[in-house]
């Protein structure tokens, strides 16, 4: 069985949490879009362990990690990465196989990535991790991919070539004292040595894992609603986040995937700037915040908080084909008088059942609510639906009535023994 897992909102839905679990169930676990911008948290024994850009299903002994062709790779990161979990005594061994083919985050990527925010009228509130210049090198037919840092020659020309323009483009337009060539040139080829054991043609791995009847699951990153051509664009990340990439980011066939699982947390948080109509009011904002600790697991930023969307819920079940749901942090909702939905907006006197595309009608919705009584406890220490309190177990079913998917996990707090399986 070859699963994807994909966000439903503006990513830090939990996924993390998710894969790790699912991990156990399968043989591999594929990276297949995103970069560094990525942070996936993963809660065990009361020791939280954050990727960026290795798979989390890398805890479980035994379990094959790939980082796919689509994903964009910040060298340093991954040493880092790699190092980190060494220190944590966790053995990667053979386990992490790097895609030839994924392009490579260069220095001059991350800058570019911080001086053009500064630059723009509309800042988009990137992580600043070079993403964008790096896929926009990408499609421009410019960038470095990993293969290259393995051969000195080709990368040489390269380099060359990109610094030539860039280091221009860095003076004239940004008052920017650009790249020495040498530098960059011997830390990258470094970085190339270092990671030569994991890097192989990981298309060819993975289509011989489905050909043996091994189990794989995607790992998707972000969420549906920064997907470059879905997401409230601009202000979007610049890869497709929705489990169609997870295909093209691997090298996978669309008729091997058999099924969708779409996370969702129980409210909804963005981090970076762009529309969000059901943003809460400042200081119920703060509360929820500090209660769902929703600070950036990348940049440490705080995330905005606001209602769950239904709206974007739904049409990221049909975009991604989701089937089943993981409803997350359902501990943050406890003990409020009442919980809202939102299912519709409204617009110029008009009622809008579907995701308006057009940011213009977007950032000037005023969302229809469904209010619900909330309920008093916790539910952190739940194993069992039944268990839960009625109110809760009343919410669920009404959220998989009205997105026609069925809730089949329920996550109650950060660890893997706080989840609820239905
Ligand atoms: P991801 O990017 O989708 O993997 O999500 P993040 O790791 O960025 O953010 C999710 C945060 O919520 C992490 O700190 C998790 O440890 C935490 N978390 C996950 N599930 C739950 C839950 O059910 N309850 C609570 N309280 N925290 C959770
Ligand atoms: P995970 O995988 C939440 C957001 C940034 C910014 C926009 C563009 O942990 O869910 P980028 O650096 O990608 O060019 O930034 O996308 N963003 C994320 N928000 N979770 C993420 O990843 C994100 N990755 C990027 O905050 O608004
Ligand atoms: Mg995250």
């Amino acid at each position: 069985m070859n699963i994807v897992i994909v966000g439903t909102q503006w990513g830090d839905e939990g996924k993390g949490k998710l894969i790790d679990i699912f991990s156990e169930k399968v043989d591999c676990i594929v990276r297949y879009q995103g970069g560094s911008n990525a942070g996936h948290t993963v809660v065990v024994d009361d020791k939280e362990y954050i990727f960026h850009l290795i798979p989390s299903g890398i805890l479980h002994k035994g379990k094959v990690c790939y980082i796919g062709n689509g994903v964009v790779v910040d060298p340093a990161v991954l040493i880092e990465e790699i190092e980190g979990l060494a220190r944590a005594g966790i053995s990667i061994g053979g386990r992490l196989k790097i895609s030839s083919l994924a392009h490579v985050i260069m220095p001059y990527h991350k800058i570019l990535d911080k001086l053009r925010e500064i630059k723009m009228t509309h800042r988009i509130g990137t992580t600043g991790r070079g993403i964008g210049p790096c896929y926009a090198d990408k499609i421009n037919r410019c960038g470095i991919r990993i293969i290259d840092l393995l051969n000195p020659r080709v990368f040489r020309e390269k380099l060359k070539d990109n610094l030539k323009e860039k280091n221009e483009i860095f003076r004239k337009v940004y008052n920017h004292s650009g790249y020495s060539f040498e530098n960059t040139y011997r830390q990258y080829l470094a970085y190339g040595k270092r990671l030569s054991k994991y890097i192989c043609n990981t298309t060819s791995c993975l289509n011989r894992a489905i050909a043996d009847k091994k189990d794989i699951l995607f790992e998707g990153a972000q969420g549906t609603f920064l997907d470059i051509d879905f997401g409230t664009y601009p202000f979007v990340t610049s890869s497709s986040t929705i489990s169609g990439g997870a295909c093209i980011g691997s090298g996978i066939s669309p008729i091997k995937i058999n099924k969708v699982i779409g996370v969702a947390k129980a409210y909804a948080t963005r981090v970076g700037e762009g529309p969000f109509p059901t943003e809460f009011k400042d200081g119920f904002q703060e509360f929820i915040r500090n209660k769902g600790r929703e600070f950036g697991a990348t940049t440490g930023r705080p995330r905005r908080c606001g209602w769950l969307d239904a709206v974007m819920v739904k049409e990221a079940i049909i975009l991604s084909g989701v089937s089943e749901l993981a409803i997350m942090k359902l501990d943050v909702l406890d003990g409020l008088e009442a919980i809202r939905v939102c299912t519709a907006y409204k617009y110029k006197g008009k009622i809008l059942r579907e995701f308006p595309y057009d940011l213009e009608v977007l950032k000037n919705v005023t969302p229809v609510y469904k209010q619900m009584p909330g309920w008093t406890g916790s539910v952190t220490g739940v194993r069992k639906f039944s268990d839960l309190p009625v109110n809760a177990k009343k919410y669920l079913l009404w959220l998989q009535h009205i997105l026609k998917a069925q809730v089949k996990v329920v996550s109650v707090g950060s660890s893997r023994e706080e989840t609820i399986f239905i």
